[in-house]
């Protein structure tokens, strides 16, 4: 949600800020902005649009600037709707700021200031700091800060800079992210690293409540009283060059193909002797065997993770297992005790409703663990126990790698419980990791024949409904196959578990609707070919994937998508892969940005 940026060196910074903005654009993508300092003036220029269309367009049109020092903003609209006046930078001629987050008491603070003699003109919350930012200015931003942060609650990463300190950003934050890049005689803040790669890998990690002063000398960090802090330099373990396309047409394609190296990076360094192993986060068999529930929570695709986590704890383990969307755990007073695993899945390790919910199970006593993507994210920090999944950064707003390396630890989560609590032998159990050993091959093979999922997706393009059904794992691979067309290429699509359609949804069946049904477990096979026919004779278009040694007759689908088989638990890993493609390839065909659909954000930072 908005990714901030801010520069202070010896370059001219507009380009610097431009292509940084342009790396956090993920995070929203409505409108964007920048402000330097030039010449004892503040400039803004922003715009409505996504960088490319509305903030380099109207820059191409400007003189460009000298200025060294600069901050700047990609948007997704909370508060006022995407446009010109209500995009970021925000602020008057003595201080212009960036904000990513949520100003709660805005209402209050906007009475106050319009009171004192303030006049609003934009409809957002952010605006309110400004105006307060500039009530409490004396001559001294520290002390002007530290007093709006009292004032402000909510949740925010602010970049500011002040008419009267040309050569300085600042920066505070609570609950939303925000780093300091350290370069070579320039000093940078982002929301995240990606955006700085390019520059730097060495970065502060800003914590809640200390306030950044950065010059191009360097940082200094204080609290709010004014008390000086010294911080940790972190050396970020990703490069510039995998945060670019790399020749593939959008990001997403790139990650999917991606994916085999993925899984291999994340479970390699989790096997010892041919059996997963937790250590490095001190998760012990004892602990394995002492939960009474494990919860998966999360959101979106991780959430999805969680449920195909829960059909194999379940299913091998033993181990009652609930999944929960973030946002409503963290309301519904959750039926959670100390003796529970509460497992947080996140990609960005920043999303404010898994956030919430692990601060939750951390304040019942819930042993937490976090599989987490981004390093050193709040999630990450906050979690008793954290594993990082190795997928690299992603880009595309769909997620694909990120999802997939949920889904392989979480087979490595349910192997290890399977082993510790004595449902499966360890020679069941090397077997199983050398099943999962063997998916990135299988991915590699359907990577390299892209045609079936092509014309599976010119079938689907002009569809205005379709559904994906399957039993079983396939039922929960089918709610991320389904998530992905939804998003990218805005045909309605849902998932439905292939037993339940008689009781209502059938009723939807059209002539040529589309029905992608997912038939990898032989256990389930018949009766979801059933409902397969169900469809079929009520005019459905039916496409299904299946493992290439199960034969489907023309009765039951009219094409057929051959895959690698796997052992039928780890064939998730397999089947996932042909439904990103056919919502890449429809989104593709249907003229749609891929790597930012519309009204989307990767980064949810607000609830
Ligand atoms: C957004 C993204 C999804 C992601 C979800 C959870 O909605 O578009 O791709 O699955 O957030 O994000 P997280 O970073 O917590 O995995």
């Amino acid at each position: 949600m908005c990714g901030i940026v801010g520069y202070t060196g010896k370059k001219a910074c507009e380009d610097i800020l431009v292509s940084s903005l342009k790396k956090l654009e993920y995070r929203g993508y409505d409108s964007a902005g920048i402000a330097v300092i030039e010449d004892g003036i503040i400039r803004t220029v922003k715009a409505a649009g996504r960088i490319k269309d509305g903030l380099e367009a109207k820059l191409a049109d400007t003189e460009p600037f000298k200025a060294v020092t600069g901050i700047g903003h990609t948007r997704w609209a909370t508060h006022g709707e995407p446009s010109d006046i209500n995009s970021h930078p925000i602020g008057n001629s003595r201080v212009s700021i960036v904000h990513n987050g949520i100003i709660e008491n805005y209402r209050k603070l906007k009475s106050f200031l319009t009171e004192k003699g303030y006049v609003f003109e934009s409809e957002t919350d952010t605006e309110t700091v400004a105006k307060l930012l500039d009530f409490y200015y004396n001559g001294d931003p520290v002390d002007a800060i530290s007093k709006a942060v009292t004032d402000i609650e909510g949740a925010y990463a602010l970049g500011i800079v002040f008419r009267d300190h040309p050569d300085m950003i600042y920066a505070v934050r609570k609950d939303s992210p925000l780093i300091v890049g350290i370069g070579e005689g320039e000093m940078f803040i982002a929301s995240d690293m990606t955006a700085l790669l390019e520059y730097t890998k060495k970065y502060y990690l800003l914590e809640t409540g200390e306030i950044a002063s950065l010059s191009k000398e360097g940082v200094t960090f204080c609290d709010i009283h004014g008390n000086s802090i010294t911080k940790e330099v972190h050396t970020a373990t990703w490069d510039f060059s995998e945060a670019q396309k790399g020749g593939y047409e959008h990001f997403m394609l790139k990650e999917i193909h991606e994916q085999p190296d993925a899984v291999r990076k994340t479970i390699s360094p989790r096997i010892k002797d041919g059996l997963p192993c937790f250590e490095e986060c001190g998760l012990t068999d004892e602990m394995l065997r002492s939960y009474h529930h494990i919860y998966f929570i999360a959101c979106g695709s991780a959430m999805h993770a969680g449920v195909v986590g829960k059909y194999i704890v379940e299913g091998l383990a033993r181990t009652p297992v609930i999944v929960d969307i973030a946002s409503e755990f963290r309301y519904r007073n959750p039926l959670l005790a100390s003796d529970d695993l509460v497992v947080i899945i996140s990609q960005s390790g920043e999303t404010a409703d898994t956030k919430a919910a692990l601060e939750l199970a951390n304040k019942v006593g819930a042993d937490t663990l976090a599989i987490v993507n981004v390093v050193g994210s709040s999630i990450a920090r906050e979690a008793k126990m954290v594993m990082y999944t190795y997928a690299g950064p992603e880009i595309s707003v769909a997620s694909t790698k990120a999802y997939m390396v949920q889904n392989a630890f979480m087979y490595l989560l349910a192997f290890r419980v399977a082993l510790a609590r004595g449902r499966i032998s360890e020679e069941e159990c090397r077997k199983l990791v050398a099943s999962l050993e063997e998916i990135p091959g299988k991915i590699e093979r359907i990577l390299s024949d892209l045609d079936p999922y092509r014309k599976a997706a010119s079938k689907l393009m002009s569809a205005n409904s379709l559904l994906y059904i399957g039993r079983g794992l396939d039922y929960a691979l089918s709610m991320e196959g389904s998530l992905k067309l939804k998003e990218i290429s805005y045909i309605h699509s849902e998932s439905y578990a292939a037993g339940e359609l008689k009781h209502g949804t059938i009723s939807l069946i059209e002539k040529n609707m589309p029905v992608i049904a997912v038939t990898t477990q032989r256990e389930l096979l018949a009766k979801t070919i059933s409902n397969m026919r169900e469809v079929k004779t009520r005019g459905a278009y039916v496409i299904d994937v299946c493992p290439e040694d199960v034969s489907i007759d023309a009765e039951s689908a009219d094409f057929v998508i051959n895959i690698p088989s796997a052992d039928d638990i780890i064939m998730p890993l397999v089947a996932v892969v042909p439904l990103q493609l056919i919502a890449y390839y429809t989104a593709v065909l249907r003229g749609n940005d891929v790597d930012k659909p519309r009204n989307l954000a990767k980064s949810v930072t607000v609830e």
